[in-house]
């Protein structure tokens, strides 16, 4: 059964881009899954709006087909298809020209929720803004949604936050990043500060390091274009492993609500120290099996772009001083897997004899697959014989603990789309946490491009680089294991 769950507000959404990927994807579907799951209101209205030539009934089309592709298992019954159809309307829009920003004012209505999705490039979003606003479309009670990348660096992340401000106020402004709309992130939050066994513990004093991990095994085909501007540093560090990073270092908020949680995770960004190039290995697959290599995806055959990176990350503050967080992403790895792994200190001493290995405990929360918290825990091998010591999971799997509440979790992008409705923007990105992010990230990037630094080359289907088991290594330390 779909979790049933309280409507929200009645409410306007408009998507600009509304026949874009994003939208076919998991914009549209989601939504269709959050009116099964009885989240959506009878009077809700989603508007699509891009540049396509379409009517409203040529937008159904559309949608019922990305709803057939994309919304996957959702029992909701006959006729749900023609309910969530009979919500849509369709604007054709020129974002530089006039066509269409009247047409879509008219298309709304005025005691309802307004919101507004920039389903499009980051390119765009200073021009949609001052449109919106320019025509009345939007006032101070409406809110926008933006996607990632925002920026390409800090210089253009404080032009689209110019540009947004200019038009909305901080608060009307949601910065996605999907990763915080993940049920294991905020389980994270849950974890630690919904019980008193662990925060304790949380601190350099018994955790030896992090490892946080978000290995995939797609490669960046019909993407590289986007890719090779970007890389996986500014795909995926400067945005989702940062997010795991603060969420995993922060310092208790106050209180569960928006600003108290993002003055928290900025602190965590602010304390960071500069890595060094030593402390950071870059890598880009080579072809393997029946895939190209990563320059045949790119638009440059000569690309020094990553598609791996893994970092040596230092928190100065009092909390982590003396713990290192180890961060590693990367395409075309042995599974699709990710991770935050808080390994704990060994026993300060040993009572015991003998060949034990003592290794200390490991708590590891995993994203995917397979939700779920394992603690990893020393026990005495069971039988005769005397003192044995073996080590064994005390394993959480969400799926098992939870049932069918888990099989239909809302994914990512449903959960932040009620919660704009909602507004509540806890799970989204602050213009200031953005900015401190890139501050953080540019000069690495910098410092690799004035070395002319050329990424090193790994095999699909394994680990990444080798240097990057070195970068543990060399501190006596290793990566667990990216299992396929
Ligand atoms: C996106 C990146 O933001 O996140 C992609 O642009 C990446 O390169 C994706 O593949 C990973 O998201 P998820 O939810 O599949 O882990």
């Amino acid at each position: 059964m779909v979790a049933k769950t309280i409507p929200v507000d009645p409410f306007d959404l408009v998507i600009i881009g509304g026949t874009g990927d994003l939208a076919r994807r998991k914009i549209l579907p989601g939504l269709f899954r959050r009116m099964c799951a009885g989240q959506m209101p009878d009077e809700a209205r989603v508007i699509g709006a891009s540049r396509s030539d379409l009517d409203a009934d040529g937008f159904r089309d559309f949608v019922r087909e990305a709803l057939e592709e994309f919304a996957g298992e959702t029992q909701c019954g006959d006729g749900a298809v023609d309910q969530f159809l009979a919500k849509l309307d369709y604007v054709s829009l020129d974002v530089f020209g006039d066509k269409g920003w009247k047409e879509l004012k008219a298309s709304l209505r005025p005691d309802v929720i307004r919101a507004v999705y920039f389903s499009v490039g980051p390119s765009l979003f200073g021009e949609i803004a001052r449109k919106l606003s320019g025509h009345g479309i939007t006032d101070e009670h409406s809110r926008i949604v933006v996607e990632k990348p925002f920026g390409h660096d800090l210089d253009s992340a404080k032009v689209l936050n110019a540009e947004l401000r200019a038009c909305f106020d901080e608060h009307q402004i949601y910065r996605i990043d999907h990763y915080l709309g993940k049920e294991t992130v905020q389980n994270l939050m849950a974890v630690r500060f919904g019980n008193a066994l662990f925060e304790p513990l949380w601190n350099a004093q018994h955790v030896d390091h992090v490892q946080i991990t978000v290995a995939e095994t797609v490669s960046v085909a019909g993407r590289g274009g986007y890719y090779d501007k970007s890389g996986a540093m500014r795909d995926m560090v400067q945005n989702h492993l940062m997010q795991l990073l603060c969420l995993s270092a922060m310092e208790p908020p106050a209180k569960y609500g928006a600003d108290a949680v993002r003055d928290e995770k900025l602190k965590v960004i602010r304390a960071l120290e500069p890595v060094s190039p030593a402390e950071v290995v870059r890598g880009q697959y080579n072809a393997g099996g029946d895939v190209d290599s990563y320059v045949a995806h790119s638009e440059d055959p000569n690309s020094k772009t990553e598609s791996f990176i893994a970092l040596k990350v230092k928190v100065a503050n009092w909390r982590w001083a003396s713990t290192p967080f180890y961060l590693r992403t990367g395409k075309r790895l042995r599974g699709r897997m990710s991770e935050i792994a808080i390994v704990f200190k060994d026993p300060p001493h040993s009572i015991f004899e003998g060949e034990f290995k003592r290794k200390g405990n490991v708590l590891v929360i995993r994203l995917q697959p397979d939700e779920g918290i394992t603690l990893r825990v020393t026990i005495k091998e069971p039988g005769p014989g005397g003192m044995r010591l073996t080590e064994v999971p005390l394993d959480m799997s969400f799926a098992e603990a939870l049932g069918d509440q888990v099989s239909f979790m809302p994914d990512a992008y449903e959960r932040l789309i009620m919660d704009v409705i909602r507004g509540d923007q806890t799970l989204f990105m602050r213009g200031d946490e953005v900015e401190a992010a890139w501050a953080w990230v540019d000069p690495i990037i910098q410092a690799w491009q004035d070395a002319g630094d050329t990424p090193v080359a790994y095999d699909p289907g394994g680990a990444g680089p080798d240097d990057s088991l070195m970068l543990l290594h060399k501190d006596g330390r290793r990566w667990r294991e990216i299992k396929p």
